[in-house]
């Protein structure tokens, strides 16, 4: 994995080919793309799907990915810190998995290459799903006997049941959580009419402010990158303001935590914009409740502006504008759970 600090000026330059009338307005894809040796499969979906809502995943075998990221909502749990086994509270707020399939990078700071290298990480995560290691977790799926089938219909007869194939299956379920068709998607193909006129005004600010530098792209998370490439940015990019204080933005040092160079301290990898109106509270560590105010907050700290009441209101407008369709989630039936594995 690469860290790539983008420049301001290589993002200025990038911008003003967007600014004015000719933002480069993108609709999210139909579908998400899929790396080769992991192709979407109805199979592997459905037991993605059951692996998702599995709570034996966890040492405790109370917490499963649902747990934090509820796919019946917004793909979040609304706390602004996550809590795992045992109520543990972790550092960071739960981001959406609502479109992580158009991420180049995985995490706030962008330490996970893939959605399958991602799912390995909170199994064994000791304040998230508590498994010692990912061997513990293989193996209670591999005694969960009517698992097999699945597995076999995912991945054909000779399937291994190992933290690949579990990582994989859940991957491609990860990837049918998308939510093209928004108002906005359907504004960008063509329908005049489906973004009313404060959306329509907020779209513009939205662009001549300068939001599109690092929130361009269908997703809202920057130009689409290879998987694994990440696009960070400066979070915040202006520390002289009072939220920095109030919102305590510099707590973490963000990508620096995982590389250790300084260079690299509070660089955050750019979050999509998509669905925000089921996610507060926002930020990677939820210290901002509302939108109006999350937009106010990168007013200041990314563009050094303060935006005015009507600007705030118009682009919170916009943004509502992409939020769903959420294709509709229903829960699984699991496997039952031998008596002699409890
Ligand atoms: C205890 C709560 C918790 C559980 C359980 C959990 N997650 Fe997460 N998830 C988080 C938090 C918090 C982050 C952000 C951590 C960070 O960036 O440092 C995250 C990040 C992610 C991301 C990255 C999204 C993005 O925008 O970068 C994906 C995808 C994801 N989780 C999927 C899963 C899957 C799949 C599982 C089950 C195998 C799972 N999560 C289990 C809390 C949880
Ligand atoms: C210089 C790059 C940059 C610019 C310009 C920028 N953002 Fe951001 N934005 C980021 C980064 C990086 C984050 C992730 C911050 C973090 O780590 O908490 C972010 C986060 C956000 C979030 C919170 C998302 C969430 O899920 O919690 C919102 C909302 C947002 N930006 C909206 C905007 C708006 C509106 C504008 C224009 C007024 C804008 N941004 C301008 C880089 C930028």
């Amino acid at each position: 994995m690469k860290t790539t600090a983008y420049s301001l000026a290589a993002v200025a330059a990038f911008c003003i080919s967007m600014n004015g009338q000719a933002a480069n307005w993108q609709a999210l894809p139909d579908t998400a793309p899929a790396p080769q040796d992991n192709p979407t499969t109805a199979a592997k979906v459905e037991l993605g799907k059951m692996l998702y809502f599995d709570p034996r995943l966890s040492s405790t075998g109370t917490v499963s990915c649902f747990s934090c990221h509820n796919v019946m909502e917004g793909g979040d749990d609304h706390r602004p810190i996550s809590l795992g086994v045992h109520s543990q509270a972790g550092g960071r707020n739960a981001p959406t998995v609502w479109n992580a399939a158009f991420l180049s990078v995985q995490f706030w700071d962008g330490r996970a290459d893939s959605l399958e290298d991602q799912a390995k990480g909170p199994i064994t995560n000791p304040i998230e799903m508590g498994m010692a290691n990912l061997d513990m977790a293989v193996e209670r799926i591999q005694r969960i006997a009517e698992y097999r089938p699945y597995f076999e219909q995912a991945f054909g007869p000779k399937v291994a049941i190992d933290e690949d194939s579990i990582a994989k299956a859940i991957a491609a379920y990860e990837r049918t959580l998308i939510t093209p068709n928004s108002a906005y998607d359907r504004f960008v193909k063509g329908d005049n009419k489906a973004l009313n006129a404060a959306q329509q005004r907020g779209m513009q600010a939205f662009n001549d402010v300068g939001c599109t530098q690092c929130h361009s792209g269908a997703n809202f998370s920057g130009p689409n990158l290879p998987v694994g490439q990440g696009f960070f940015m400066k979070f915040p990019t202006y520390a002289d303001t009072a939220y920095v204080e109030k919102y305590q933005l510099q707590a973490d040092k963000g990508r620096g935590e995982v590389t250790g160079k300084t260079q690299d301290n509070h660089l955050w990898r750019v979050p999509t914009l998509r669905n925000l109106t089921y996610t507060a509270p926002y930020f990677h560590n939820g210290s901002v409740k509302s939108l109006p105010e999350a937009v106010r907050v990168m007013g200041a700290t990314q563009l050094n502006k303060k935006l005015s009441d009507q600007q705030v209101n118009d682009i919170v407008a916009f943004l509502q504008s992409l939020t769903g369709p959420f294709p509709e989630q229903t829960m699984p039936r699991l496997p039952p759970t031998p008596g002699d594995m409890l």
